[in-house]
């Protein structure tokens, strides 16, 4: 705004002017950055309408795709899940749907616990939003299971990305696009090489809604994390607070909350610490005290603030997180909130979805970005700000906004953070970068 202002001729006092610049400058940014994610402007969506109105077949609903299950965190396998999908898409067939794993063991294969994908994500619904794009199908569909075509993954060195691409061609076409089903041997899909466009990747997980009851468990949580801060708040000494409190509860306005991805498990700082090694940075891990300091240095945060850590309790002494946050800041992980209770009944994977579900709708979210868990977020979170059509994703009044606490930002605070949905492949996203697209980039236009 400020070198627009200086390029349009430098005093701008009346409001007159200031509202041109405004409008250039919102004009300037629907050029440069037009919302690029189609089915989410105007344009787009009639776009995505007429792709489906005249492709009524759109995937083959005979062809099918099998893919060996899906492993290790829950955003590892929703990556997986994306590039499985992608694939099948390329070889026009629909995809058989696969087996999620339960659990997070990284080594013993017979104790991942498959859990398949409709006890996760609504199956209909998928097929439904992405109908023309990619589709799921049951096991059941397949006619003749003992006719499959075996799908070998190359690995190592010499499987490059481009003999991966023309094994795809290859197996599209000719007397082996004949076989009802081919199933893909050997590496689970994460660790396939990435063909597609971050927007391919984001129009997937657009499908993926997590069943009902892993939903409602979402809306215990967040309640909890509302009321319990509207309790605290209640108690403070401030009138003038409280007066705005009732006020918001009167209007339905919802207590805002921050949630705060917090990476600092013993396995994480080991893993963590090679990475920066390996990268020559000190820009991966950030200590409890770091994190905190960045949060609190939030520009524009308005105390005082509840912050809900996600924390992968299990591995953590939860009470020394909970200190030395200072005045404003109520912390709260799982325990403190009573919410425990629902985690426990579920297995690794469900208590993650619950938690991503948590951290996507916080009115500010704040991960690493070296963290597949917080890169899916901010994904999410950037989408639903373009879908808002908001004009600028960077002004300090905007809804969803996101930051990396290990990279520093304005003010000594966390590092604006959106996603670039331009990328070219999911790479950057999925395997950690301190190249995150913030908002100090966009604003030097
Ligand atoms: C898949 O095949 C059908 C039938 O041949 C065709 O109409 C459709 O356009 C194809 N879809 C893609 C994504 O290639
Ligand atoms: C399935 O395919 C096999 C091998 O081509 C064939 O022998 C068998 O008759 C088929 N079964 C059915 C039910 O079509
Ligand atoms: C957890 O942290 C608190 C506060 O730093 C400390 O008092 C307590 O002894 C720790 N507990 C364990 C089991 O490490
Ligand atoms: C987004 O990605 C595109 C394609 O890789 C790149 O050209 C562009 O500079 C990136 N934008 C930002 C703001 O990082």
């Amino acid at each position: 705004m400020e070198v627009l202002s200086k390029f349009l001729g430098g005093t701008l006092k009346s409001t007159a002017s200031k509202c041109m610049v405004l409008f250039v400058t919102v004009l300037i940014l629907r050029v440069l950055f037009p919302p690029s994610f189609p089915g989410f402007d105007g344009f787009e969506w009639s776009n995505f309408v007429y792709i489906n109105s005249h492709s009524e077949l759109g995937i083959r609903q005979d062809k099918f795709l099998a893919v060996p299950q899906l492993v290790w965190g829950l955003n590892n396998q929703k990556i997986a899940f994306a590039r499985a999908c992608l694939t099948a898409r390329m070889l026009n067939r629909t995809l058989l749907m696969p087996s999620f794993s339960a659990s997070l063991f990284y080594k013993e294969i017979d104790l991942l616990q498959p859990i398949s994908f409709d006890k996760v994500f609504q199956f209909d619904k998928f097929n439904t939003l992405c109908r023309g794009f990619v589709r799921l199908g049951y096991y059941s569909d397949v006619l003749n299971r003992t006719e499959v075509l075996e799908m070998q993954k190359g690995s190592g060195r010499r499987w490059t990305l481009e003999r991966d691409l023309s094994q795809l061609k290859e197996y599209s076409i000719g007397s082996f696009d004949d076989y009802e089903v081919i199933r893909i041997v050997g590496k689970n899909p994460f660790m396939w090489h990435d063909h597609w466009h971050v927007k391919d990747y984001a129009r997937v997980f657009e499908c993926l809604e997590v069943i009902d009851e892993i939903a409602q468990e979402a809306d215990r949580v967040v309640s909890r994390i509302r009321e319990v801060g509207k309790e605290v708040i209640g108690k403070t000494e401030s009138e003038e607070l409280k007066k705005s409190i009732t006020s918001d509860s009167s209007s339905f306005q919802p207590l805002p909350y921050v949630s705060v991805h917090m990476r600092i498990e013993i396995d994480w700082m080991i893993h963590c610490k090679k990475l920066e090694q390996r990268l020559n940075t000190n820009q991966i891990c950030s200590s409890k005290k770091e994190i905190m300091e960045r949060v609190k240095n939030i520009v524009g945060l308005k105390t005082p603030i509840v912050v809900y850590l996600a924390v992968a309790d299990k591995l953590l002494n939860t009470s020394s997180i909970m200190e030395g946050w200072g005045d404003g800041f109520l912390p709260f992980e799982k325990k403190k909130l009573a919410v425990d209770g629902i985690y426990k009944k579920y297995p690794y994977l469900i208590q993650s979805a619950i938690d991503y579900e948590v951290c996507l709708r916080a009115d500010i979210f704040v991960g690493n970005s070296f963290s597949t868990f917080s890169s899916l977020i901010v994904l999410e979170r950037t989408q639903k700000m373009i879908r808002t059509s908001v004009t600028s994703m960077c002004g300090t009044d905007v809804r969803w906004p996101s930051y990396a606490y290990n990279l520093a930002g304005e003010s000594n605070g966390p590092m604006r953070w959106i996603t670039n949905m331009s990328d070219s492949s999911l790479q950057a996203i999925s395997y950690g970068t301190n190249h995150i697209s913030s908002c100090k980039d966009h604003i030097l236009i």
